[in-house]
């Protein structure tokens, strides 16, 4: 066995230990099942630690290869904010909002991350050679799609055929499947923020109704970021909650198999 694939086949000996802490329950379910989607904000302040808690906890999430495909503008320039909110549509969710963080999914840092992630687990004495060579090899395979995405297609052929045989990972292999890998993991961090909110007794609005064109163009970000969502975040305003939390039937989601 290559020690290549060891990282997905074998358990790694890395002699570290991690005792699970007792957590509360209901305290998390208290921050779920409060989080709700809020669209008018009082004059109350979100104290400045607070949102950097709340950020540090957003980078927190699970991430795809631990490549961290993200970036968090925190808004704090009271003009670019102004600006901002009239590129969310004016929505009163970001009109009304004490914060606003633009969540940005980005396809393009993982190679930058990935020699970071090298430089650290090759000062750590008792990392495995098999995370090692997953980040030096099995990366670049996975995540490069050579000049103008080209390679692509080529990937696409190659794994179909190696499929038709094992198990294989099926991508990404192209410019779309790189936005969604990015997306996923932004989208986690993103969840993690709304909920470090709560935790700290403010709320938030995920917002998707923007003008996304200019909102890059106001942060000067480049081609290859993408805004995943803005967040807007605040204490509710007693009208901020439009109405009571309505989901379907868990049967159309949920499948036991
Ligand atoms: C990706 C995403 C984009 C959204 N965009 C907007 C938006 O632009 N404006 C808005 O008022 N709500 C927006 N929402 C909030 C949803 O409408 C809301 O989550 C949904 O109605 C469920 O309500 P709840 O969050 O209170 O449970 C968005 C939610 C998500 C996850």
């Amino acid at each position: 066995m290559s020690t290549t694939t060891e990282i997905f086949t074998k358990v790694l000996d890395t002699g570290y230990v991690e005792p699970a802490i007792e957590t509360d329950a209901a305290a998390f379910e208290d921050v779920v099942r409060s989080r709700r989607t809020v669209r008018v904000f009082n004059d109350e302040t979100i104290p400045e630690d607070v949102m950097r808690r709340c950020l540090d906890l957003a980078l927190l999430a699970p991430n795809s290869s631990n490549l961290q495909p993200w970036e968090f503008y925190w808004v704090r320039d009271e003009p670019k904010k102004s600006t901002l909110a009239d590129f969310c549509l004016g929505q009163p969710a970001a009109k009304t909002a004490r914060e606003l963080v633009v969540c940005v999914a980005r396809l393009d840092t993982w190679k930058r991350n990935r020699t970071i992630m090298l430089e650290q687990l090759e000062s750590d004495q008792v990392m495995p050679a098999a995370a090692i060579s997953y980040y030096r090899k099995l990366v670049p395979l996975a995540y490069g799609q050579g000049p103008f995405y080209l390679l692509g297609p080529v990937k696409k052929v190659l794994v179909a055929l190696a499929g038709l045989f094992k198990p294989t990972p099926r991508g990404p292999a192209s410019y779309a499947d790189m936005r969604v890998w990015a997306h996923k993991s932004t989208a986690l961090a993103c969840e993690n923020l709304m909920l470090a909110l709560r935790a700290y007794g403010f709320d938030s609005c995920p917002m998707e109704g923007i003008d996304e064109s200019r909102v890059k163009q106001l942060l000067n970000l480049p081609r290859r970021a993408e805004v995943c969502m803005v967040i807007s975040a605040g204490k509710r305003a007693p009208n901020g909650v439009y109405g009571k939390q309505l989901r379907f039937d868990k049967s159309m989601f949920v499948f036991e198999v």
